[in-house]
């Protein structure tokens, strides 16, 4: 998978790629991370990025050409899955769509800033757009963070052991169940006998239940969809 991220801040976004996992599926070569400055695409001498808004409303958009200049280079280099943007106002980032879009080839994430961007990009650039949650960050960068970790430990490979994506929270629609290691009591505290039984059959079934009472108690909503889709 190629990722290529618009962003006003790439030094803020590189942290987050260097480090475990996400550092590791680039040099394992599953994944590429490209990041673009937004400056560099300005028309503007002074690399200015942003105007004020028709009509008068305060705070300052992200301005048309140098989005533009930027997505439509790269665009000529390779055909984009997906042109993403972040926003508040976006679908709600879930497990299903981290799975679809991991199976991608080549993803842009535009990171979103100030008040947002020029209406005429999205309505002729973007694909998708996405929020991780009903709460206004002050860019797109912690966003697209969490988009492309959620996306880049699913690309086939990443995770050396296959299951352990397979078997995370919402993959089946329901949330994870509680996991023991070593020792086995600590504090008198016992791990549960089933676990240290080796029936595989009957831990598989305690897991399951596990995970069906505690979707019950934490996520309502996640389990009443579950059980009509049974
Ligand atoms: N930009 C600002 N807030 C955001 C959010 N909640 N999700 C995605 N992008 C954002």
């Amino acid at each position: 998978m190629r990722l290529d991220i618009l962003t006003l801040f790439p030094n803020m976004m590189n942290m987050f790629f260097q480090e475990s996992i996400l550092a590791r599926a680039q040099k394992k070569g599953l994944v590429e991370v490209h990041f673009h400055d937004l400056h560099d695409y300005s028309l503007t001498k002074y690399g200015s990025v942003d105007d004020y808004p028709y009509g008068g409303k305060a705070g300052m958009l992200m301005a048309v050409e140098p989005l533009v200049n930027c997505i439509e280079g790269l665009q000529k280099e390779r055909h984009y899955d997906e042109v993403i943007y972040t926003a508040p106002d976006g679908e709600m980032l879930n497990q299903g769509m981290s799975n679809e879009l991991s199976l991608k080839e080549n993803l842009m994430i535009l990171c979103g800033h100030y008040k947002g961007i020029d209406e005429r990009v999205r309505e002729h650039f973007i694909t998708k757009e996405i929020s991780i949650g009903d709460y206004v960050l002050t860019g797109g960068e912690l966003a697209t963070a969490v988009i492309a970790d959620s996306v880049i430990r699913l690309v086939p490979g990443v995770i050396g052991d296959e299951q352990s994506a397979l078997s995370d929270s919402f993959q089946d629609g329901l949330v994870a169940p509680p996991e023991y290691t070593r020792p086995p009591e600590f504090r008198g505290w016992k791990v549960p006998d089933i676990l240290l039984s080796g029936n595989h059959a009957k831990i598989e079934q305690w897991r399951y239940e596990q995970a069906l009472e505690r979707t019950k108690e934490r996520r309502p909503e996640l389990y009443k969809k579950y059980q009509s889709q049974k």
